[in-house]
């Protein structure tokens, strides 16, 4: 039998997750857990490089990994882990720290975004988050890396990194690829559709939260900006429809095409609805099974040991490899 790729993503417990973060990365996962050796990591260390309140953060961890399993990732079909429970990773980031250019970060986009938004707290973790991810990833020989738009250029410096060790101290990493799917890949905010939806936008209306119920999702479709003109096609000079389309063809699994066609004809009021029915529909489930979850937490405490156990035998592995590449005296056990 042929072998499984390795595949890996991760979600930082930051927040409540967005719609953009369901329709951008965890509905892909669910679909590809059976053809990939899939990890999911918690990405908590991440979110350290924006000031958290610790009981939050702490918090955020236990729903972002019921989620996981409400949105269908079953821990015992995939590795799903929390970040922190695995030192390789802040250990892999420092070897791969040696090797990386203050510039290759400083003209990452989210650097700079972060940075104008944190004014007051440009650290250097907020600098290093790309090299966190990238030994996130190639600690696992990860091949396929499923994410949004946002995340492609956080990818290249992985790919970058990995192929730099590999001609420094040869063959080591696996160079890893993005998946980014055809629909939902950067799903705009609904106020300003020139935005990425985020969770951490100031005016709630802007984004759609997995925690949200029926009446507000709803509410938050009718209120959505779009333009006057009347029709519903997806155009460049249209992104509040165009964004309101891709929401719809991603949860619904049409294509543009076949949305545009279903709402030919119709008013805007109609359509906004529409959507919004359709992602309460979608929403519902999974935050009533969240919540569910949620309440066992030694059930999401036993997931969390045996997961990092998992992640920490691939991991360490390749650490030492790595260790021993660059010419670091095996410890003696
Ligand atoms: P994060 O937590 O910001 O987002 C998690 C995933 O959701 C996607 N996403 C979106 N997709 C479509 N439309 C949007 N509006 C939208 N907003 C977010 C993101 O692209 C991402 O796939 N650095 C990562 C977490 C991470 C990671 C990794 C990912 C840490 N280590 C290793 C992949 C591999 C992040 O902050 O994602």
């Amino acid at each position: 039998m042929e072998e499984k790729k390795t595949l890996f993503s991760a979600v930082q417990p930051s927040g409540v997750m967005t719609l953009g973060n369901y329709l951008g990365a965890i509905k892909n996962w669910k679909s590809m857990i059976d053809d990939y050796d899939c990890i999911y990591s918690i990405a908590d260390l991440h979110t350290l490089t924006v000031k958290q309140v610790p009981a939050d953060l702490r918090a955020h961890t236990y729903e972002l990994a019921a989620l996981y399993i409400a949105c269908g990732l079953d821990p015992e079909k995939c590795v799903l882990f929390v970040q922190s429970h695995v030192p390789a990773h802040a250990e892999l980031t420092w070897i791969l720290n040696t090797m990386t250019y203050p510039g290759e970060l400083q003209r990452m986009t989210q650097f700079k975004d972060k940075s104008l938004k944190h004014a007051d707290n440009v650290n250097m973790g907020l600098m290093d988050y790309p090299v966190l991810m990238a030994a996130d990833i190639l600690l696992y020989n990860t091949e396929v890396v499923p994410v949004g738009i946002d995340q492609k250029q956080h990818l290249e410096i992985a790919r970058d990194l990995a192929v730099r060790f590999n001609n420094r101290y040869s063959e080591t990493f696996k160079v890893p690829e993005p998946y980014i799917g055809k629909v939902g890949a950067k799903i705009m905010s609904l106020q300003d559709p020139t935005k990425k939806m985020s969770k951490s936008d100031e005016n709630a209306n802007a984004f759609i939260s997995l925690d949200d119920d029926r009446d507000a999702i709803i509410r938050k479709f009718r209120r959505a900006v779009t333009d006057s003109d009347g029709r519903i096609i997806a155009a460049e000079d249209k992104p509040g429809i165009t964004n309101l389309l891709s929401i719809y063809g991603a949860v619904t699994g049409k294509t543009i095409a076949e949305a545009e066609k279903e709402f030919e004809g119709k008013g805007y009021g109609d359509f906004k609805s529409a959507v919004g029915e359709t992602v309460a529909d979608l929403i519902g489930p999974i935050r009533e099974e969240k919540d569910r979850i949620l309440k066992d937490k030694e059930f999401l405490d036993g997931v969390f040991r045996s997961g990092a156990e998992k992640a920490e035998r691939i991991a360490n592995k390749t650490l030492a490899k790595v260790y021993r590449k660059v010419g670091l005296v095996q410890r003696m056990r």
